[in-house]
């Protein structure tokens, strides 16, 4: 059984660790986001003050992360959430069903951006089933919406699915 614990990882996740993983659980939209962040993060120049305009923001926990780690400014949005929902202190990874060069060409083709780094997540499936495993940990909601996720992530192995991680600037 997965141990709250097992998700504060300090060696690969410094910035990440220092988050309470119950209040990240609370605010889960999708498995383990500041991991994702953290890991794009490095390929983006976040600087205090750089504006960012969050579509898909979930309940808040990036968008905190983004604000306190960097100082950037970020107005989130979210279609499903509504603001009152999304965590109250207010102040970007997708799951590859298609590889990070598939990715790359779909925003290049659009000649809108400049794509400046496409890659998968090293053992991106990995952190997901760890993810999971926690959540599944908390109970039985956890359980239910996490045990097919579990399965699909055993059965899988990492051969198909994992995180594309891509940034680009706009022309
Ligand atoms: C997988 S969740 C990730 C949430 C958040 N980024 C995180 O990492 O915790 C994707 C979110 O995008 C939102 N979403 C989907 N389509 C959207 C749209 N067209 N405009 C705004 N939000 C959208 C969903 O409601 C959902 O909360």
């Amino acid at each position: 059984m997965t141990d709250l614990s097992d998700l504060v990882r300090p060696g690969r996740y410094p910035l990440s660790s220092r988050y309470d993983p119950t209040w990240l659980l609370d605010l889960d939209r999708g498995p383990n986001p500041l991991w994702l962040l953290e890991d794009l993060a490095g390929t983006l120049e976040l600087r205090p003050g750089t504006r960012i305009p969050y579509l898909g923001s979930g309940k808040g926990a990036t968008s905190v992360f983004l604000a306190r780690e960097f100082g950037a400014e970020v107005v989130a949005a979210d279609w499903w959430i509504a603001s009152e929902d999304a965590t109250a202190d207010f102040v970007e990874a997708a799951i590859a069903w298609h590889a990070a060069g598939w990715w790359r060409f779909l925003w290049e083709v659009t000649e809108l951006v400049e794509v400046t780094s496409a890659r998968l997540g090293a053992d991106a499936w990995e952190d997901w089933l760890l993810w999971a495993r926690a959540g599944a940990a908390r109970g039985p909601e956890g359980a239910r919406a996490n045990e097919p996720v579990i399965e699909m992530l055993t059965a899988d192995a990492g051969e198909f699915l994992s995180f594309a991680l891509i940034t680009a600037r706009k022309h």
